[in-house]
């Protein structure tokens, strides 16, 4: 296994588990940590044994934003040639596999947004999200505006991104930004319930499905219609599609073979 600093990999299962580890900041996104995350996605993607991933950090915090440490000293010059935040933010966002988010604590800044690239997030009942950038003169760069806003519609994110106030899981969970709260001890068995029932689909399905889903956020309505139904026509083409039919007519469970 690769060494990292910053995080912890692990697999359970079918499962490809992301733990952000950097307490001394409470996993403040620095560009090494950053660097890691995208190394260890990549390696799940190409892992053929893991069928779904899960991000999450401490109990204390999921990610408390961008590393403001390493942000003070940059210039308008620097951040423009760098482009930060860097496209390494978002292997994220072009992983085929599933990604949860399993979030505890803070996730403020960069580390909501970063929450927000993930697939769904599932919340303990301790999770503080917020876009608090304004109050250190900036405004959110990885997608605080724009995800969150397709997220949870423009009050809730004009809100957070105007005040800087954090928002609690229950807030969260009406305003949509999770899929469930749950208590803080059982979040990474609820979340791993859900990354095992995922990761124990047919592959190409699950796939195709995050691929339509996403679609939604990229284009018309009709325009994605028109790819779901494509995509759904697609299904048909799959052994598992007739498997998954037929055994639901024999009372059994289906057995995958694009596993
Ligand atoms: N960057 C760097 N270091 C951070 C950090 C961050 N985002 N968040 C916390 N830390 C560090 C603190 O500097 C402190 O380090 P020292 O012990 O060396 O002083 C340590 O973590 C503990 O933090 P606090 O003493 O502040 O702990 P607290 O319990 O009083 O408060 C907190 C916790 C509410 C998370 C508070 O630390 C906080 O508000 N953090 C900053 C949150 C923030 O502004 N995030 C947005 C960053 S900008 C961004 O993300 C841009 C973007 O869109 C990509």
């Amino acid at each position: 296994a690769a060494a990292y600093e910053n995080i912890q990999v692990e697999t359970d299962g079918a499962v490809g588990i992301i733990r952000l580890d950097r307490p001394k900041a409470y996993n403040a996104l620095n560009a090494a940590l950053v660097d890691e995350v995208g190394h260890a996605l990549r390696a799940f993607e190409a892992d053929d044994t893991v069928g779904c991933m899960v991000l999450t950090g401490s109990e204390k915090a999921f990610a408390a934003g961008a590393d403001i440490k390493e942000m003070q000293e940059k210039s308008y010059a620097d951040v423009q040639r760098e482009d930060f935040i860097t496209d390494d933010w978002e292997v994220l966002t072009h992983c085929r596999k599933p990604v949860i988010a399993a979030v505890a604590g803070f996730a403020l800044g960069g580390g909501c947004e970063f929450a927000l690239m993930c697939d769904m997030i599932i919340a303990a009942d301790t999770a503080q999200f917020g876009q608090p950038e304004v109050q250190l003169g900036i405004i959110p760069g990885a997608g605080g505006t724009q995800r969150l806003t397709r997220s949870v519609g423009k009050s809730m994110a004009m809100y957070m991104c105007l005040t800087g106030d954090k928002i609690d899981a229950q807030t969260a969970l009406q305003a949509g930004l999770v899929a469930k709260v749950v208590p803080a001890d059982d979040l990474m068995e609820e979340t791993l319930k859900a990354a095992q029932k995922i990761a124990g689909l047919s592959r190409p399905v699950v796939a195709t499905c995050k691929e339509a889903v996403n679609r939604a956020y990229e284009t018309t309505l009709s325009e994605g219609v028109l790819f779901e139904r494509r995509a759904f026509h697609g299904t048909f083409a799959l052994e598992d599609r007739s498997e998954g039919m037929q055994a639901f007519i024999e009372k059994r469970k289906p057995e995958w073979k694009h596993r």
